[in-house]
């Protein structure tokens, strides 16, 4: 998740369980200019023995040479391609989420990729499709299979229901009945282990893609590797485990030890205080903690100040149960797909729409 998963979040959740846990997106044209952001992005620490990438493109070309400098420079184990950004600025010029649309040019990347990937692993994430009756995950998760793809994940929502509703589960049992030679992977509203066993079993997916899930929660992992653990060894057993329910104190510690780590990966504390603020709300969802509480810890300056805040709190406290679990982050919102002009028309690029989509690349930001 663009914003989320850098370094410090990716091994603050490795802490808890295990996983494949992918980078934030990267734009294929920033990391052949080889921007300074996008080199940081792809960086790994050293304990994270899968150095998972996600990329996102709109150039065959431009993908091709993104990929190829990561093998080259072997900066990735595993590459994934993201094609499901529903942001009015990118699909307008007819990226992310509209793009599989054009299915030449889906085909071109996805193909692109691989080539270029070798040996490494490419999985794509994509959405249903524009809107419901412009649906593209059909096709598509065949192309990709086609192109010798290791995996399809599917969001079960269209492009135009941005974060609304439920994920549609029942697109995500079709895919996989549509694909039974590849591994298909899940996504949509797991907020528990127990959302995650149950969609594996009402759609008989290989496997689970967590996004919001795991905001302000790390030890999700602890539970979803508890529960796959037991799945594993009996796939017809309810794999009920004891979720973690932290308390307060273990709370303010696993925001603590998020800090420290964000601190690690900017180099900079003053830059590591802004972007934890941002999870405040998250950690500490359900937890009576106060209005002050929060207010302060959201402008919060300094780990010294952080401390002092985070002192505050009564350690004790138990976990308060339903009130910190469930939806967080993005909700809400479905809205029409922007587009280009006449883009539905066809699903072939035409006219000058090649041009126009390199601008689709530009402040393209998660899925
Ligand atoms: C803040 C935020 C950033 C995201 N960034 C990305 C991203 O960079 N790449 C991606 O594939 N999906 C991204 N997503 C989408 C999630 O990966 C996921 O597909 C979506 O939220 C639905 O899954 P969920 O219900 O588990 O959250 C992002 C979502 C959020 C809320």
């Amino acid at each position: 998740m663009a914003g989320i998963t850098n370094t410090a979040f990716r091994r603050l959740c490795r802490e808890f369980g295990g996983g494949l846990f992918v980078s934030e997106m990267v734009t294929s044209r920033a990391l052949v200019e080889r921007t300074e952001e996008s080199m940081r992005l792809v960086g790994h620490h050293e304990s994270e023995d899968i150095r998972s990438v996600q990329l996102y493109g709109v150039d065959p070309k431009t993908i091709a040479e993104a990929v190829t400098m990561l093998v080259a420079e072997d900066r990735a184990d595993h590459i994934d391609l993201n094609f499901g950004c529903p942001v009015p600025k990118v699909t307008r010029k007819g990226g992310g989420a509209a793009l599989p649309w054009k299915r030449d040019l889906f085909d071109a990347i996805v193909n692109a990729a691989v080539r270029a990937a070798g040996e490494i692993p490419v999985t794509v994430k994509m959405r249903k499709g524009i809107d419901a009756d412009h649906l593209t995950y059909l096709d598509a998760g065949k192309t990709a299979r086609d192109a010798g793809v290791a995996a399809v994940a599917l969001h079960g929502r269209t492009a135009s229901d941005y974060y609304s509703g439920n994920a549609d589960w029942n697109a995500i049992a079709k895919l996989r009945e549509s694909l039974p030679d590849v591994q298909v992977l899940g996504n949509g509203d797991i907020w528990s282990a127990g959302d995650a066993v149950r969609m594996m079993r009402e759609t008989g997916v290989d496997g689970v893609v967590v996004g919001r899930g795991c905001l302000g929660r790390p030890w999700l992992f602890g539970d979803l590797q508890a529960a796959f653990d037991e799945y594993a060894i009996n796939p017809n057993s309810n794999a009920a485990i004891d979720p973690i329910q932290p308390n307060l104190g273990e709370v303010s510690d696993a925001f603590k030890r998020h800090a420290e780590l964000l601190v690690e990966f900017f180099e900079n504390e003053d830059h590591a205080c802004r972007d934890i603020r941002k999870h405040v709300a998250w950690y500490f969802k359900g937890y009576p903690v106060g209005g002050e509480f929060r207010a302060d810890l959201s402008r919060v300056e300094s780990l010294e100040q952080m401390d002092e805040i985070l002192s505050r709190l009564d350690r004790d406290l138990p976990y308060p149960g339903e009130e910190a679990e469930g939806p967080r982050g993005r909700l809400g919102g479905a809205k029409v797909c922007a587009l280009p002009e006449n883009w539905l028309d066809s699903q072939e690029l035409v006219g000058n729409q090649r041009n126009m989509l390199q601008e689709a690349e530009l402040g393209a930001s998660g899925g």
